[in-house]
């Protein structure tokens, strides 16, 4: 696999540091990266740390894309993964809000909004840097099975498995079924990726994407053939 590191650390800590500096060696090499970035529980303990390394000198030139989100949940709402964007990574880390670009997720026209972000994105000169989670199902971002490598971005509904797992971010609340996502097309040309994988739960899925048939069945599975893609996953997901 040309282009691939996978790092395999030991422990909450060990996980914690390699990811973030993973992602913290992009950003100091190119401090007005374009940098899209996953919510989910994987990345936060590697965010924290990340705020903790840098300081706002070295984020405060970053352009910051929101990677998904829900539709019809607004930005206020403490479910949106734009507030969870905000509390995990774009405070900590001193980002200025201008510099943040979001999903409106209660756009009148869904597929104007989703032009709206490309737009913004081929302005920006497309990603520099995505820090990715895996779904259960092989998904990245909101990009559920079947996508194919050039899926732009769009608002799909979230297959049970993505509902099984988003339930646990926000319990005794309405899962919301449907999303918006960046599409596998910008995420598979961005410049470098960073995906970030832990717990015994993924340990099937991150050798299937990884290590199986490339497939439009497992769209992370397409990350086989990016030229510059760091893989930060635990023990416990990467197994004996
Ligand atoms: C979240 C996102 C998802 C998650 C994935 C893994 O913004 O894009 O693709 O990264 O579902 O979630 P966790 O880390 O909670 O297992």
């Amino acid at each position: 696999m040309p282009g691939i590191r996978i790092t395999v650390a030991d422990g909450p800590d060990g996980f914690d540091r390699a990811a973030a500096d993973e992602i913290g060696s992009t950003i100091r090499a190119c401090p007005r990266a374009a940098v899209v970035v996953a919510t989910g529980r994987t990345p936060m303990g590697p965010y924290a740390r990340l705020a903790d390394d840098l300081s706002a000198d070295a984020t405060g030139d970053l352009r910051v894309f929101q990677l998904d989100e829900y539709l019809g949940i607004p930005r206020s709402d403490p479910r949106s993964l734009a507030s969870w964007t905000r509390r995990s990574f774009v405070e900590p880390l001193g980002i200025e809000p201008a510099s943040v670009h979001w999903f409106d997720a209660m756009a009148d026209d869904p597929d104007a909004e989703c032009r709206r972000y490309e737009g913004a994105v081929a302005e920006a000169g497309g990603f520099d840097l995505a820090v990715l989670g895996l779904g259960p199902n092989g998904h990245l971002g909101f990009n559920e099975p079947p996508s194919d490598p050039m899926s732009g971005t769009r608002v799909v509904p979230l297959t049970e498995e993505s509902l099984a797992s988003n339930a646990a971010y926000v319990p005794g609340e309405p899962v919301p079924t449907e999303a918006f996502t960046a599409g596998l097309d910008l995420l598979l040309a961005t410049r470098r990726v960073v995906l970030v994988v832990s717990g015994r739960t993924k340990h099937e899925i991150v050798h299937r994407a990884l290590d199986g048939p490339v497939t439009a069945q497992v769209p992370a599975s397409f990350l086989q053939e990016h030229p510059d893609l760091a893989v930060v996953v635990d023990a416990d997901a990467w197994g004996a």
